[in-house]
């Protein structure tokens, strides 16, 4: 039924197909530095280490966000403003409360921070004050929405924030009712700078052509927030614990692991696009995990996981393929008492910086998003009426 007609390009310049555009720049960033040879990351030129050892989610977000570390008088402005922007407006509860007990907590959150944007309307993304305004509400209330439907779904009450706790410290409280123990929060602050940026990876991405339209910060983070949840990317870390827990025991792994690598399925928490060395964050994570569990006492989960990574690393190490920051993350959160569904929206609610920082950028220097494709259909098909058909 095919008349063949020679095929008209969509652009002037045939570039051959990249795809999942590896290695294909979409944007010039001073934002975040990737050495995937080396392990290296830095968040505006620092180190993750220093930043995991020494910061908090709220320097390394202004970091992230106005490009160089804060002044004292700065940080305290910023956290303040942080702190005394979380809370949300009860309709917006009342929204949360509405949606389907059988729906994930992140498609919640994506709801909520689309709708929380019609709470703030008549923003203008060119004005310094609006932005400004706008990324503090977005990252003060992600927690917030993220602890009320955790709360709500359970048929429980929703807890309001405090402005006296730090930012993890807060997001705990409002899980649980109760302030954590410092040194859990502070586990918590150093998986939320882990996990704030990281270049142009997917959600990154969607983030970066969802701005380039001149959309609202709200739409942009919500954009991202639906390219986060899939298992190859940020859901990968709640697809890791499943698969520990699956395994059981550390004497299970050898079997699991290998009929997986036969099958040439793929294996959550490992791999990466840029990586070809065990991800920086990965190490941090792992000496976390170590630290919860000395705290709350014996846990199969990491013995487990630490046998996969050895089974992985003889199969295919060869690949590149090491432990990600997936890999170690769940059992850490884990350890807390957070459920497995809540690990992408704590993934969420730290990279909301990194999103923003990108969406900062993407104005500063915006031109829309229109990338070409390679045309592989037909041309000239001749309409059929539908009794015709068969
Ligand atoms: C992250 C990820 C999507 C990167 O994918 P990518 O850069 O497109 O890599 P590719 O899919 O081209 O894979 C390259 C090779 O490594 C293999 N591979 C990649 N990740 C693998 C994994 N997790 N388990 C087993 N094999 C894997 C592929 O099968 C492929 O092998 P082949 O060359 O023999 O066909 C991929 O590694 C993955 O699916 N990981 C698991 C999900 C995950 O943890 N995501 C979180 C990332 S932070």
């Amino acid at each position: 039924m095919t008349d063949a007609v020679s095929p008209a390009p969509e652009g002037r310049a045939a570039l051959p197909l990249i795809p999942g555009l590896a290695d294909v720049p979409a944007a010039r960033s001073s934002i975040c530095f990737i050495d995937g040879d080396a392990g290296v990351l830095e968040y505006r030129g620092h180190p993750i280490e220093a930043l995991a050892e020494q910061s908090t989610f709220e320097e390394t977000t202004y970091l992230l966000l106005w490009g160089q570390l804060p002044t004292r008088a700065e940080l305290d402005k910023f956290t303040r403003d942080l702190s005394t922007n979380r809370d949300v407006r009860v309709r917006l509860i009342d929204l949360l409360r509405c949606l389907p007990d059988t729906g994930h907590p992140m498609e919640a959150l994506q709801a909520a921070i689309a709708a929380l944007g019609m709470f703030h309307p008549d923003r203008d993304p060119l004005s310094a004050t609006d932005r400004y305004i706008s990324a503090v509400r977005v990252i003060a209330k992600a927690p917030t929405l993220v602890a009320a439907h955790h709360r709500l779904s359970r048929g429980m009450e929703s807890v309001p924030p405090r402005e006296d706790l730090g930012h993890a410290e807060n997001f705990l409280y409002m899980l649980t009712g109760e302030v954590p123990e410092p040194d859990v929060a502070r586990i918590l602050d150093v998986c939320l700078i882990l996990h704030a940026e990281h270049s142009m990876n997917a959600s990154t991405f969607a983030a970066r052509v969802t701005a380039s339209t001149l959309a609202d910060p709200y739409t942009v983070v919500s954009s991202a927030i639906g390219a986060l949840t899939g298992p190859l990317h940020g859901g990968a870390n709640e697809q890791v614990i499943h698969m520990l827990q699956r395994i059981g025991e550390p004497d299970a792994v050898r079997p699991y692991i290998e009929d997986l690598v036969r099958r040439k399925q793929r294996i959550m928490g490992v791999g990466h696009r840029i990586y070809r060395v065990k991800d920086p964050r990965a190490l941090v994570l792992q000496k976390l995990a170590a630290r919860m569990i000395a705290k709350r006492g014996a846990n199969r989960l990491l013995a487990t996981a630490q046998e996969v990574e050895r089974v992985v690393a003889e199969h295919l190490a060869a690949k590149g393929i090491h432990p990600n920051v997936d890999f170690y993350s769940g059992i850490v959160y884990e350890a807390m008492g957070l459920p497995a569904a809540l690990f992408t929206p704590v993934f969420a609610i730290a990279r909301v910086s990194g999103w923003l920082a990108h969406w900062l950028e993407q104005l500063e220097d915006n031109r829309i998003f229109r990338p070409g494709q390679v045309y592989s259909g037909t041309h000239g098909e001749r309409y059929v009426p539908i009794g015709q058909r068969t």
